[in-house]
């Protein structure tokens, strides 16, 4: 449905203690939590989610960085909710992010970037469904 989104907060951000303050952006925006839990992602399960990056050089990297500790996985409802949270969070690398986004705000490196946003209702739904049963989703 066009009017979901799905992030985490990952686990550089759970780690420096921001997960109050990035819900608080998150709801502040207008985003209704329909689905949330806290949880840590095995190996398997981050080669899974980022199949589409496992060509890529820093795929390794990602992997080990997104299972070294716990994240918030959640479902976000908003009109728009896709584009207005990619705008919400800001450009992957924290250092092009504009100011006021959760990014700027809480993100260390391009790689340790505190949140990640789904970039388009295709895969708002796939991610979902990959972290959520429907008796999980309110
Ligand atoms: P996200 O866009 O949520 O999903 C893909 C992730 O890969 C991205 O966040 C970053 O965490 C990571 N990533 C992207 N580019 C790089 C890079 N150049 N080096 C390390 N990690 C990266």
């Amino acid at each position: 449905t066009g009017n979901r989104t799905f992030t985490m907060i990952k686990p550089d951000a759970v780690e420096n203690g921001h997960i109050g303050a990035i819900l608080e952006k998150i709801t502040g925006a207008g985003f209704n939590i329909v689905a949330m839990k806290y949880t840590q992602l095995s190996r398997r399960d981050a080669q899974e989610f980022y199949a589409i990056h496992k060509e890529r050089p820093f795929f390794g990297e990602l992997v080990e960085f997104m299972t070294r500790g716990p994240i918030v996985a959640a479902i976000l409802e908003k009109d728009n909710a896709v584009d207005d949270f990619r705008a919400l969070i800001g450009a992957t690398n924290p250092a092009e992010a504009a100011e006021g986004t959760i990014r700027k705000l809480f993100a260390t490196s391009i790689g340790e970037n505190a949140v990640h946003g789904s970039d388009s209702d295709e895969n708002a739904g796939i991610e979902g469904a990959f972290h959520f049963s429907g008796r999980e989703v309110f």
